[in-house]
């Protein structure tokens, strides 16, 4: 297995790290346009392997021709956001680089896989899949899994349970109009409405919706890393080891939950073959509702681009 990471920046590198630590591929490469910085970080992380017993071979490029004939490829390249930012302000620059950066490793490994982590990652995850032209099954957005291991984080927080016990169920596009399911969330098995009352499920919900921001309010530089990371290399994990797990990503819909034409969260079945099926559920009125409100959200987006 041969994993390209592209962008060495802060999730870049963490993905990197991950797939390192966990010798999810034997060669990773990390490309950035950066020079000497993807090299640095790159032999760095080689050099932990004696100690984390990981034979996974890390390199650092500023050269797509060093990404020939990738596996995997995790799309992070980008601007991240700043305080008082929407994911939506990045499109534009970020639309501009992950076009640029798809083509050059489309170019070079026609059969790979792409994990598109960039924001606004709905949008960029349709971007990746048009000018790639790889089939949708192969083009699969990061955001359901950090929605989720963070809806998570405070339902255990809130109940002082473990996360073992804890599942959370999340719909729609990575953004402000993002859908969690309480009644699809559960502490070992039970829904959480039974265990607490609307007004704590709407707090944590709100949170959830806000969980960038508010590390982005914290980093003032940046966004967060250690979560996406985690969550991007568990789609690697799933796609590397043929799990069949069936974990919320974002992917394109063509009249999937009454849905067309549009890249948004929804659970896959994700095994060697990238996404193999869309989960579908009967939706609630209101849940519905929501759900077609966000990807009208990413539509919106979608319709302003110029490719
Ligand atoms: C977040 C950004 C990275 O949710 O989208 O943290």
């Amino acid at each position: 297995m041969k994993i390209t990471v592209v962008g060495a920046g802060n999730v870049g590198a963490a993905v990197a790290q991950r797939l390192a630590d966990k010798e999810l591929g034997n060669e990773v490469v990390m490309v950035d346009v950066i020079e000497g910085m993807p090299q640095g970080k790159g032999l760095d992380m080689y050099e932990s392997g004696p100690v984390e017993g990981s034979d996974s071979r890390v390199i650092g490029t500023n050269s797509y021709e060093d990404t020939a004939n990738s596996d995997i490829v995790v799309i992070t390249a980008g601007i991240a956001r700043k305080p008082g930012m929407s994911r939506d302000d990045l499109q534009t620059t970020n639309a501009g680089i992950v076009k640029s950066v798809t083509e050059q490793v489309a170019a070079k490994s026609p059969k790979a896989y792409l994990i598109v982590v960039s924001n606004p990652l709905d949008v960029m995850t349709y971007v990746a899949m048009k000018v790639s032209g790889f089939e949708r099954s192969r083009v699969m957005g990061m955001a359901g899994i950090l929605d989720t291991a963070r809806f998570r984080t405070f339902i255990s927080m809130e109940l002082k349970v473990s996360i073992e016990d804890v599942t959370a169920f999340v719909l729609g596009g990575h953004g402000d109009s993002m859908v969690p399911l309480p009644r699809y969330s559960t502490v070992a098995g039970i829904p959480l409405p039974e265990l607490m009352d609307q007004a704590t499920i709407d707090r944590l919900v709100k949170r959830t919706r806000d969980g960038g921001i508010e590390i982005v309010n914290f980093l003032k530089t940046g966004s967060a890393y250690y979560a996406p990371s985690a969550a991007a290399v568990q789609m690697v994990e799933a796609i590397v080891k043929d799990k069949k797990r069936i974990l919320p990503c974002a992917v394109y819909l063509q009249g999937e939950y009454g849905i067309k034409d549009v890249v948004v969260g929804v659970p896959i079945k994700i095994g060697k073959n990238g996404m193999e099926e869309i989960i579908q559920i009967k939706l609630t009125p209101d849940e519905q509702a929501a759900l077609n409100k966000s990807a009208n959200d990413v539509k919106a987006n979608m319709a302003k681009l110029s490719l």
